[in-house]
């Protein structure tokens, strides 16, 4: 590595490779346990082995009783922002507590106990953090339902979890429109096999809903009879190894993956991560602007800042026009956030309608460090914007929701490293990243490949999917013996830094939202009229990529082209969700494929991007794909 600094890192990292159970029994000392761990890494358990095995813990007491009687009580654990409600509300540790606690107990009402499952299908308010809280606090396994999904998504989810109880509010408000969440939910609960047995609805005053009797309870007055009644749960004490939450992502078909998260790993990595890679100090304001939905919301929303006793914001808005391109800086200089996590599309959109940052100047930043982006590349463009504007450091860091925490990135705590724009930096302790061929020979600095992590995994990351062992197996662990595939494609440069260029599956990121085009295929697929479909990622300035779909239609079918390819746009919003972005389906005489019949997919995508393309030598009628140009003419 020639790369100079003075750093604490180099030594970090190295020894988390030479002595990676010395490493995480240090980092382990900053959490309380009830039982320490009788093997800090147990290799013969698991499917690569399992971290801090025989410990005693309680994520709930890790981030807020510990707090509370440590003397942080009057601290702002929550500070709940939401431009769309015109609202700022907070939480104090200590009234945080007592929300969780009292919420804990009515759960316990319900029958929950430890390892039963609570599905969370709601928007971004503060009762969603307790409800996580809650369930960490009993032991019951959580599994949070991203609100852009739709019915047939959540019911998926619902009969792989197989909850006790499902939580959720009446709505959930978008720029301009109430989504109504309870006939998303009646629909979800019909839909599924396994019978939902009860559900807590939180009625917000933008939108009521009607209550279904004998399964819907309201959960203020739930919440106010338990108050009045001095109801209040203890901490149940858990393994390490047993499942703090289920995290649907998307797999390479149209079932999602259930990733599961264990206790003790997570606690101690996310907590690890707050100052060593983010440098914020206990006491200080945090944000990370994603939605409890998705992974970087549950480990920066809710749990690491709360682990880290920091204050944490809750942002329940848009980048733009909740009022303005200038909403960030409103909120980072009113509540004096020192970092801030976001997408890189977010940046986007402001850039787009605030190029000279006019509104940045508006505002006192003074407080403000650090910016870190993830969820999709960050474009060396959109990052040099950010850093010309801000002035302040812009970090890219890389992670999944398999690994919970981030793989690479640039440890601001253990002192920054020099900024590649376009990298998200080096390895984090515990993950040795290599790049490889197809047959797991390491590749040259510079040369692309698949990117894999050498096995253990560090604390934090998936020990399995939830129920589906070989599943797991399968997906992460049979290409490459000895190593995790991440399925995304990249190269190492020769200062160790890594470039992750995109994904080898059919995954796509649209806005910072993971998909899968093999999903939508099917949906596709499922209309009568549909003979034969692609859906493949096209290149779009805001959101990075967006889905297009492309039809061949039954001969002979009755409606018109236009016609079914409205149909099919309403198709996967109504059975995925809005959040797929699917706004664009193309009717062709035919797909290009090779002479074997597979579609060329990689093809078609550049000449969709407008990027230059030769002609595949296995092609089977080179004039499809003239075909396709011709078709896209005036489309995208
Ligand atoms: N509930 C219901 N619908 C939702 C939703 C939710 N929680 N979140 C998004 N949607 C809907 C949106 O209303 C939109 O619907 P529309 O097609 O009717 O307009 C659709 O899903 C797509 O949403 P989104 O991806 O947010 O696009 P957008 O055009 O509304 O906004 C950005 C674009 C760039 C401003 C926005 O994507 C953004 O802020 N992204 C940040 C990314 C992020 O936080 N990623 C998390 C990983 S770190
Ligand atoms: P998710 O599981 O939703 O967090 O999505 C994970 C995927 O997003 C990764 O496999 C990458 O393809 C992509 N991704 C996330 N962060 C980055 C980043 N900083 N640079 C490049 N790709 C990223």
């Amino acid at each position: 590595m020639n790369v100079q600094t003075t750093s604490r890192y180099f030594e970090t990292y190295a020894r988390s490779m030479q002595d990676p159970e010395g490493f995480w029994r240090d980092a382990a000392r900053a959490i309380d346990w009830i039982e320490p761990a009788k093997k800090i890494f147990d290799p013969s358990t698991g499917l690569y082995g399992r971290w801090f095995a025989g410990a005693v813990v309680n994520t709930c007491y890790n981030a807020l009783d510990r707090h509370v009687a440590g003397g942080r009580g009057d601290q702002l654990a929550l500070i709940h922002d939401s431009p769309l409600t015109d609202s700022v509300s907070t939480f104090t540790y200590a009234q945080m507590l007592h929300e969780v606690s009292t919420f804990a107990a009515i759960l316990q009402d319900f029958g929950v106990a430890k390892g039963d499952r609570v599905i969370i299908y709601m928007p971004l308010v503060p009762e969603a953090m307790v409800a996580m809280l809650a369930c960490a606090r009993i032991g019951a396994v959580h599994s949070v339902v991203f609100g852009g999904f739709a019915a047939k998504e959540l019911a998926t989810r619902i009969d792989d979890a197989k909850p006790k109880l499902v939580l959720s509010a009446s709505c959930g408000i978008e720029p301009g429109r109430i989504v109504a969440y309870k006939p998303l939910l009646d629909e979800a609960i019909r839909l599924a096999a396994h019978k939902v047995p009860a559900s807590i609805i939180l009625q917000r005053p933008q939108q009521t809903c009607d209550l279904t009797a004998g399964r819907d309870h309201d959960w203020k007055e739930l919440r106010d009879k338990a108050v009045a009644a001095n109801k209040s749960a203890a901490c149940v004490p858990v393994l390490a190894t047993d499942p703090l939450y289920i995290l649907y992502t998307s797999g390479t078909t149209g079932v999602p993956k259930g990733v599961v998260r264990d206790n003790g790993g997570h606690l101690v990595a996310i907590n690890w991560s707050m100052f060593n890679l983010y440098g914020v100090k206990p006491g200080e304001v945090w944000w990370c602007g994603s939605d409890i939905g998705w992974v970087v919301g549950h480990s920066y929303i809710v749990y690491g800042p709360l682990f880290h006793g920091n204050t944490s914001i809750m942002y329940e808005g848009k980048p733009v026009g909740t009022p303005d391109a200038g909403a960030f800086w409103r909120v980072i200089s009113q509540h004096k956030a020192v970092a801030f996590f976001t997408a890189p599309t977010a940046f986007r959109a402001i850039k787009k309608e605030d190029p000279d940052g006019a509104f940045i100047k508006k505002y006192d930043l003074s407080h403000f460090r650090t910016l870190f982006l993830a969820g999709e590349r960050g474009d060396p463009p959109t990052i040099a914007w950010a850093e010309q504007q801000l002035k302040v450091p812009v970090i890219d860091h890389w992670w999944q929701t398999e690994t919970g925490w981030c793989i690479a990135g640039n440890p601001v705590g253990l002192g920054q490293l020099p900024v590649k724009h376009g990298s998200p930096t080096v390895a984090m302790p515990g993950y040795k990243i290599e790049v490889v061929d197809e047959a797991s020979k390491p590749l040259p600095a510079g040369t692309m490949g698949s990117i894999v992590i050498k096995l253990p995994l560090p604390p934090g990351c998936l020990p399995t999917l939830w129920q589906q062992d070989e599943r797991c197996r399968e997906a992460y662990f049979s290409e490459f013996p000895g190593y995790y595939k991440t399925s995304d494609a990249g190269y190492l440069d020769a200062d160790g830094y890594v470039f992750v260029m995109g994904r080898t599956d059919d995954i796509i990121n649209v806005a910072g939202h993971r998909l899968s085009t093999g999903g939508m295929e099917e949906i596709l697929a499922s209309h009568p009229d549909v003979a034969e479909c692609a859906v493949l990622g096209v290149r779009d300035t805001l959101k990075g990529e967006v889905p297009c779909g492309f039809l061949v239609l039954k001969a002979g079918a009755a409606k018109s082209p236009e016609q079914i390819e409205k149909e099919v746009v309403a198709l996967v919003r109504e059975k995925l969700g809005p959040v797929a972005a699917f706004k664009l389906a193309i009717t062709v005489a035919r797909l290009p494929k090779t002479r074997s019949g597979k579609i060329l997919r990689g093809t078609i995508k550049k000449i969709a991007d407008g990027d230059p393309w030769t002609l595949p030598a296995t092609i089977e009628d080179p004039r499809a794909l003239d075909e396709i140009g011709d078709a896209l003419k005036g489309r995208t």
